[in-house]
């Protein structure tokens, strides 16, 4: 009788909400899922596991030391080397892609297509209404560069006299920042800027007004094969394209131009950061009817496998990775 195999998914708190469709889809394979939390990682006897998988990592952007304890276990799990523990993604990509920082500038030297971006290293002495005067943007998003769900992004508009900005304790304000030099030093937007930026190194890029009207495409990559693209709203009045503040998300028939574009990215991507068994390339429209890119996924991304009918695509991916694995 064949031993069933085992499959752990690393997580920090709670893991992905479609952890049981994952488990199913599994099971159908004669495969176990195991969910480790990191800080447990130590009792796990990791010579019966066939498989780590990192895409349970949710909340990653609030974790303290996340890469050094990824490689500690890593290392001692061998992954990825010749009798060690298969690992996908491959961890190398915590280090690497998992900041925007670490990847997008680099895509924009590729040639890629990014929504423009001016970077605030953490620490920087700069205001907001100095990148706004030099870019020219009147209306912009800052968000820090590692992030989940929108954490701690905000809106913000220039306007010429002041006004009263709206809730600053909501999840995603939307302030204004005055033209007029005096008002804008002691506005809410400088203040959470400021904050921010001493806390993390932050992006600011012009507001996609597109957001609201055509929302953000997601474009799911599965064993190295373009899966399915998804389409993600956002709420009436709202600008974060997630669920959990009213967006919703739906399966869409991509253009085939459209799906090429993110084909030829993700096979750069491949070409850097080694096989990826799932990655997402989140994009906004142009106004050209084109696409730019947000950010990519390659580390801990829902990959929407219910809505893609993917869920058995995606668990022979990994198990393929499981197969060629501890060798
Ligand atoms: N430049 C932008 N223009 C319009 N909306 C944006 C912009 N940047 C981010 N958003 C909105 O904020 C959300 C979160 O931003 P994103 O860059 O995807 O960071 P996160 O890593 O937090 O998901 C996006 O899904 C989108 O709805
Ligand atoms: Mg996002």
């Amino acid at each position: 009788m064949t031993r069933r195999r085992r499959i752990a998914y690393l997580c920090l708190t709670v893991p992905h909400d479609d952890l049981s469709d994952v488990e199913a889809a599994f099971a159908r394979h004669d495969t176990d899922v195991e969910v480790v939390k990191l800080a447990e990682a130590d009792r796990v006897d990791w010579d019966s596991i066939d498989l780590l998988s990192l895409r349970m990592l949710r909340y990653f952007h609030l974790e303290p030391d996340l890469i050094p304890r990824i490689e500690a276990l890593c290392a001692q799990v061998k992954a990825n080397v010749p009798g060690g523990l298969p690992v996908v993604n491959p961890p190398g990509l915590v280090a690497r892609g998992l900041d925007k920082f670490d990847y997008l500038p680099r895509l924009v030297d590729a040639g890629v297509p990014v929504v423009p971006t001016e970077w605030v290293r953490r620490g920087t002495a700069t205001t907001l209404s100095a990148i706004l005067d030099r870019t020219g943007w009147r209306r912009a998003v800052v968000k820090p560069t590692l992030s989940a769900r929108g954490w701690n992004a905000f809106r913000v508009t220039r306007v010429e006299s002041p006004v009263e900005d709206p809730d600053p304790t909501a999840d995603h304000p939307h302030f204004t920042l005055p033209d007029q030099s005096d008002a804008a030093a002691v506005s809410s937007a400088e203040r959470r800027f400021a904050e921010l930026t001493a806390m993390t190194t932050v992006s600011v890029q012009p507001f996609v007004d597109e957001i609201t009207t055509r929302g953000e495409t997601s474009f799911v990559f599965i064993g190295g094969q373009f899966s399915h693209a998804i389409g993600k709203s956002v709420a009436e009045n709202g600008w974060v394209a997630h669920e959990s503040f009213g967006g919703v998300n739906t399966r869409v028939d991509a253009d085939p131009a459209h799906v090429a574009w993110a084909e030829e990215l993700h096979g750069l991507l491949c070409s850097w950061f080694e096989q990826l068994r799932y990655a997402r390339i989140d994009t906004l429209p142009t106004p050209q009817g084109g696409l730019q890119l947000l950010e990519c996924e390659l580390v801990a991304p829902r990959l929407f496998l219910r809505e893609g009918g993917a869920l058995d695509r995606y668990a022979r991916s990994v198990l393929d990775a499981a197969r060629n694995g501890r060798g």
